[in-house]
């Protein structure tokens, strides 16, 4: 039986550990946080909102799937090599390679010759080739390409759908050179529904970061014409649904844009080209908490609210529904916009504990009845009632509040 290492135990590298054992190899996941790989080998799933991963978990446990600290010695039983650990960006929007840079360094510490690495977090394009691909020649004295074989495929998951995503979404795969593109690809075909073979490894990078491009972009359309619809006194939600209907057009949902992804890989391209479009989109979105901050001012006036200090209920702490994630999540950003501007804000969301958010250095509230004003940030079914009970102070971002949802 092939035996995969996989470093980065989080919510996409464990959920792919998990589908890569079912079907049939062995799995080593590998972790830096001795706390989460404690608790994922006491049987504990740390990712309770991803579909199915319990059960997969529980099948292969022990069996075909094993979770440990040491990268090294994972390496070393293993023929093929995942990475799948973050990049995160600075408050520079410099990309930091740091735990890319250390997952490359333990894998060369065991590398053989005839091994496969795949690296799939979503990079700057040049990586794979330029970083990983040095760190495995220097650390392990083998030679990319007639050692061992060198690829990139983009993860297209999202947290709570990574395991159903190799079933919908085609794979990308791009190596090194056209035998690394192949023995990826075989690979990949024992648990994907499709497997796409880029023509290099740059392209492959390249292809992921069109995704959260090309989604930045056209939210930064939705909001621009989610603001003109609200000057002109046109319901958006209404106009976006007949525009919609039987089209091609396809008009986003306007909100903020927060999370790991779509916010982070622009400023891969912004860094280094000339890029105005995406640029503006980038900085539009973020922008959009002035303009929820001045909703508030506005509901606040429109509702003569006359008291001094005035209590703001922030809804939405996760960057989206559904997700227990804050990573790049606005509602730390408008927080502080709101304080700035004299309210008292405090924070709900269904997912998390009052402990979990006073964790946050935030001030929980869960009595809708004892604010002025409650911004609802994603789409939250479970609150619907409560939040229509106080509807003339709310203002819902996400249009959840309408019966149609349009
Ligand atoms: N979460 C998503 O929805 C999503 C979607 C598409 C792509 N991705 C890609 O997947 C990458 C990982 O995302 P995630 O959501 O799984 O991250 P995550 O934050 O949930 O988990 C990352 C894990 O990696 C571990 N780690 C960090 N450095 C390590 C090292 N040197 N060795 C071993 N483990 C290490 C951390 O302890 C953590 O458990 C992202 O950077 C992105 O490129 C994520």
């Amino acid at each position: 039986m092939k035996k995969v290492s996989i470093s980065g135990m989080g919510k996409v590298g464990l959920p792919l550990s998990a589908v890569i054992a079912e079907s049939g190899f062995c799995v080593f996941g590998v972790d830096i946080d001795k706390n989460r790989v404690d608790l994922i080998n006491k049987g504990y799933n740390p990712i309770p909102e991803e579909k199915s991963l319990s059960s997969l978990l529980k099948r292969n446990f022990g069996k075909r799937l094993f979770v440990t600290t040491n990268g090294v010695e994972a390496s070393k039983e293993a023929q093929i090599h995942i990475i799948i650990t973050p990049l995160s960006i600075d408050k520079n929007k410099k990309p930091d390679f740091k735990n890319i840079e250390d997952s490359a360094k333990q894998i060369a510490l065991g590398l053989k010759k005839g091994d496969l690495v795949v690296l799939e977090t979503t990079v700057p394009v040049g990586t794979t080739r330029n970083v990983v691909g040095k760190i495995l020649e220097k650390n392990s004295g083998l030679k990319v390409g007639r050692d061992f074989f060198l690829a990139h495929s983009p993860e297209r998951a999202m947290t709570g759908f990574a395991i159903s995503r190799y079933q919908e979404y085609p794979k990308v795969v791009g190596g090194i050179d056209k035998k690394s593109t192949k023995i990826a690809a075989n690979f990949y075909q024992r648990f994907c529904k499709e497997v796409v073979e880029a023509e290099s490894l740059e392209i492959a990078e390249m292809s992921k970061i069109f995704e959260g491009v090309f989604r930045d972009i056209n939210i930064a359309l939705a909001n621009e014409l989610f603001k003109v619809c609200q000057e002109l006194n046109i319901n958006f939600w209404k106009t976006r649904h007949v525009a919609n209907y039987k089209t091609n057009t396809n008009i986003l949902d306007p909100g903020n844009v927060g999370g790991p992804c779509i916010s982070v890989y622009p400023w891969f391209l912004i860094n280094n080209f000339n890029v105005p479009l995406i640029k503006t989109a980038r900085l539009f979105n973020d922008s959009m908490i002035d303009f929820y901050k001045n909703k508030v001012i506005e509901l606040t006036k429109k509702n003569r609210n006359t008291k001094k200090i005035k209590n703001i209920l922030v809804i939405g702490i996760s960057f989206r529904e559904g997700v227990k994630e804050i990573a790049y999540s606005r509602i730390f950003p408008l927080i502080n916009l709101l304080k700035k501007n004299g309210f008292n804000v405090f924070a709900y969301d269904p997912l998390y504990s009052k402990q979990e958010i006073e964790n946050l250095d935030l001030k929980y509230l869960d009595n809708f009845a004892k604010v002025d004003c409650i911004v609802v940030m994603n789409k939250y079914p479970s609150l619907r009632n409560k939040l229509l009970k106080v509807k003339n102070k709310v203002i819902d971002i996400k249009n959840s509040l309408n019966y149609r949802n349009y």
